[in-house]
């Protein structure tokens, strides 16, 4: 496995390689769990190569603390890539992604704004710019996403196909714990008492789409219901819990086709989010 730092020395890298030779990035903010080893694993089986990025994004933190508080361990992180067969690792610093000056940004508009959007300022502009250089300096023909980050998902899906790129998006499903709790590099934060009371967040999701497999289309009606669930659990602080179509992220007086219920919660001072995807009509492409 080859562990590269700068950007030339990537496009030096992948310039060498055949013209045939398919190439997959794993896009991470490294701390591995299983969410991350299980799109490392589905992306080695379909391509020939596999390229792996740490980096922990500043432009996408709208916290600066969050952000410092991100949980880091690149020797781990190396290791468990070796064990996955990941071909180059590549760990870039900030000054060579964001030399100083550096004044350029992709940006998606309008199905950034609700959601985690609406809640983070800035985070989806900083998301996709980092993507979208990823993306040019590696030149991947697949990009594997997790769909815990349901919204991130479908935004780079449209940046992708916006912007031209030669790159197929592919979404993978949540990794959950036993007891269903959603597989994130966050969940290190949490004590034992508020990793029980983070479940709340999947438990509400659930009833909606109970709501939803009786019949349930209204969002107002979903959402109420989501709310009281987590609204047992005093110490835990709803950012949102909505339900939106899973296409578009449009909120619909009636819900139709893919229903969407995604939710973000606080457990003292982490945030963790999830989602359900429950298809009610036809299946939607790219959904
Ligand atoms: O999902 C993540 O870990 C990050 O948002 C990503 C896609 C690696 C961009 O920094």
């Amino acid at each position: 496995m080859r562990e590269i730092e700068k950007i030339e020395a990537l496009r030096r890298w992948r310039k060498s390689l055949p013209a045939d030779c398919t190439v997959a990035l794993v896009p991470t903010m490294g701390h591995f769990h299983r969410g991350h080893l299980s799109l490392m694993q589905r992306a080695r089986g379909e391509n020939d190569l596999l390229v792996v990025s740490i980096f922990v994004n500043p432009i996408q933190f709208d916290d600066e603390r969050d952000y410092h508080r991100y949980p880091r361990d690149q020797r781990r992180d190396l290791e468990l890539a070796r064990q996955e067969g990941v071909d180059v690792v590549f760990a870039p610093d900030n000054s060579d992604l964001y030399p100083e000056g550096y004044c350029s940004y992709v940006q998606v508009e309008g199905m950034t704004d609700c959601l985690c959007g609406a809640s983070r300022p800035g985070h989806f502009r900083g998301v996709t710019t980092v993507v979208s250089k990823l993306f040019n300096v590696v030149r991947p023909g697949r990009a594997y996403f997790g769909k815990k980050d349901y919204q991130q998902y479908l935004v780079i899906q449209r940046m992708t196909r916006d912007l031209s790129f030669d790159t197929e998006v592919v979404g993978c499903p949540t990794v959950r714990e036993a007891d269903g709790l959603a597989m994130s590099s966050r969940n290190q934060h949490l004590s034992a008492g508020q990793r029980e009371s983070a479940l709340a967040l999947y438990r509400a999701l659930k009833r909606g789409r109970a709501m939803v497999e009786e019949g349930s289309r209204d969002p107002e009606e979903i959402e109420i219901a989501m709310r009281q669930v987590v609204g047992e659990h005093t110490e835990v602080e709803i950012d949102y819990l909505q339900a939106r179509d899973a296409g578009d992220l449009s909120r619909p007086k009636r819900l139709r086709r893919c229903v969407l219920l995604a939710g973000a919660i606080y457990v003292s001072s982490t945030r963790l989010i999830d989602n359900i995807v429950v298809q009610v009509g036809e299946p939607q492409e790219g959904v």
